[in-house]
């Protein structure tokens, strides 16, 4: 464990604080001064540019690549919410340091750590980053559409039909563990990124290979027909079984991809239809206890604080694309808010400790902080309360100049989405047992562990 972790760990020993960050989530005022204090929760942890450091990164360990990926696109989120311009500075040198040669977030140095989904993490950020009109990188580096697109020419490569009938591989580097293993939060991203790169530029090629994508990952059986998304399946077996664990940031992205799709071409009834059983099928992820309604759990591993943690950043990922869908496909919004405003209250109470009173545990239900903190919680606790301001305001992502957005008339948009279940009861939506060691990111990542996963698939 690095140093600054353990200078974090140890403000929780011996400078407890009694109150948590104040949250009134009907109060603007309120949540940008608890966003305030969470995205700096957030650097505190950040040591890229410090000496030992390396720009962009979070320490590893205990941190991969990816998440670091995924910490600053909860600081753009940030930024775009708040218009708090102070890591801005920090925040370009870390997009700009970990871009590599070929301008596509896939960097040797990083290699070892390095499947689709990581780089993908990267490469949401700049996509990001384009939406949100931040400045661009500076030269020689391209746009920041560019760079989205540089990647997703990788992405079309690396797209494999030798087995299963197509899909990406989890890994692409043939010496990392998982190069057999077919995810779908690598094809999610995927996914998502085509469909937002099809809005951004009006370029139907992207649409087509959102498509394309969904079909395979539907066809295959990682999606179930209410909009489950399990973890993964394994080319060695020819994708013939699916490890059935779900994750949060998997019914997310996707969700996003959708949304974006039905923006794009107008509420089409089938991305509209799509966008709605995915945000019915995120319901498994809240209310884990009849007295936590609504609060957002990580279900594969939270109940037991068996999260890794990988896992413990997943809630941020989930909770930041139901708001950037709810803001293009307006007609989600009153369900997104309810579940993320209870979400958000827990999360505020969850965050005590540190030299500030910001630093968060990891459970939202529980009126307290638990003691199990790290970049992941800190990530999860500012990406729920931003979310609610991107709620509020929602301001559309950018496009090109030459590109329109329709903007239907009130009364043409789909009606309003309710909630799809009873959000009183126990979730309980694991289909296996808990993980007993098969899930994706807790040890198989990298761990050389995969050899005999095969067996472990239903
Ligand atoms: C949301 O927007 C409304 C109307 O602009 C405003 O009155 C309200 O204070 C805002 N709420 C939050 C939490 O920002
Ligand atoms: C926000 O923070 C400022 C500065 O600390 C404080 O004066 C103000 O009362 C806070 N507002 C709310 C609504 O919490
Ligand atoms: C390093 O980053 C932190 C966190 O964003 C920031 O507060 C600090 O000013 C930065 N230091 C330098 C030397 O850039
Ligand atoms: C496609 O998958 C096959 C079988 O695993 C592998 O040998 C090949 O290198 C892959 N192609 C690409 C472009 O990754
Ligand atoms: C492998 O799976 C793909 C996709 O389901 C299928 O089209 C193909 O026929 C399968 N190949 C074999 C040899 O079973
Ligand atoms: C929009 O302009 C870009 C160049 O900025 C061009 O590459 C693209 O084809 C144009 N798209 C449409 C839909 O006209
Ligand atoms: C659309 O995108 C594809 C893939 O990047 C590209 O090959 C094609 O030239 C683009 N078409 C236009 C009109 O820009
Ligand atoms: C697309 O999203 C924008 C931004 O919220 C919204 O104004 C517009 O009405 C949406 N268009 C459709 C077709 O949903
Ligand atoms: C809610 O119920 C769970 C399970 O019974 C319990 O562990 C937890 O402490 C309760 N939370 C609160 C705030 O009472
Ligand atoms: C909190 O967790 C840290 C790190 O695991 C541990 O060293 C410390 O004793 C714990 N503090 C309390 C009050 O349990
Ligand atoms: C979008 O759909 C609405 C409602 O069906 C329709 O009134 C409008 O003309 C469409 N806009 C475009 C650009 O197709």
């Amino acid at each position: 464990m690095l140093s600054l972790f353990g200078i974090c760990v140890s403000f929780v020993a011996f400078i407890p604080s009694v109150s948590s960050i104040a949250l009134d989530v009907d109060s603007r005022q309120s949540i940008l001064n608890a966003t305030a204090l969470l995205a700096h929760g957030v650097q505190e942890l950040y040591n890229g540019n410090q000496s030992g450091g390396t720009i962009g990164k979070w320490p590893y360990p205990p941190y991969y690549w990816w998440e670091s990926g995924g910490a600053w696109g909860g600081m753009m989120g940030y930024w775009h919410a708040t218009k708090d311009e102070s890591y801005d500075n920090v925040m370009m040198e870390a997009l700009v340091a970990q871009l590599g040669s070929n301008y596509d977030y896939d960097t040797p140095e990083e290699a070892f750590n390095t499947g689709n989904d990581d780089q993908a993490f990267w490469v949401f950020d700049a996509m990001s980053a384009a939406e949100y009109g931040f400045p661009a990188p500076p030269a020689p580096a391209p746009d920041w559409h560019i760079i989205a697109q540089n990647a997703w020419e990788d992405y079309v490569y690396r797209w494999n039909t030798t087995m299963c009938g197509g899909g990406l591989k989890w890994q692409f580097h043939p010496e990392n563990a998982g190069f057999f293993y077919k995810n779908s939060i690598s094809n999610g991203a995927f996914f998502q990124i085509s469909a937002r790169l099809a809005r951004f530029t009006g370029n139907q090629t992207y649409v087509d290979w959102a498509e394309k994508i969904w079909d395979w990952v539907e066809g295959i059986g990682l999606m179930s027909s209410t909009y489950d998304i399990y973890d993964g399946t394994d080319e060695k077996i020819n994708c013939s079984a699916v490890d059935h664990h779900q994750w949060t940031y998997n019914v997310g992205v996707f969700l996003y991809g959708a949304a974006t799709l039905a923006n794009y071409t107008n509420n089409t009834q089938i991305w509209v239809d799509r966008t709605t059983g995915l945000l019915a099928a995120t319901d498994s992820f809240f209310t884990p206890y009849e007295n936590a309604t609504n609060i957002l759990f990580e279900a594969a591993c939270e109940l037991q604080s068996a999260c890794n943690v990988d896992q413990w950043s997943m809630k941020a990922y989930l909770a930041r694309w139901m708001a950037t869908s709810a803001v293009v496909a307006p007609y989600i919004k009153d369900r997104v808010g309810t579940l993320l405003r209870a979400s958000a209250q827990g999360a505020a109470s969850a965050c005590t400790s540190g030299q500030y009173g910001n630093s968060c545990g990891s459970r939202w239900y529980i009126n307290g902080f638990d003691n199990i903190t790290g970049l992941g919680q800190q990530l999860s606790a500012l990406e729920v309360v931003t979310s609610l301001l991107v709620l509020n305001d929602s301001v559309a992502p950018r496009t090109l100049p030459n590109v329109t957005i329709p903007t239907p008339p009130l009364s043409a948009l789909p009606t309003t989405v309710a909630a799809t279940s009873d959000s009183t009861s126990t979730a309980n939506p694991l289909h296996d047992p808990p993980p007993n060691g098969a899930s994706k990111r807790a040890t198989t990542k990298y761990g050389g562990l995969l050899v005999g996963l095969a067996h472990a698939l239903v």
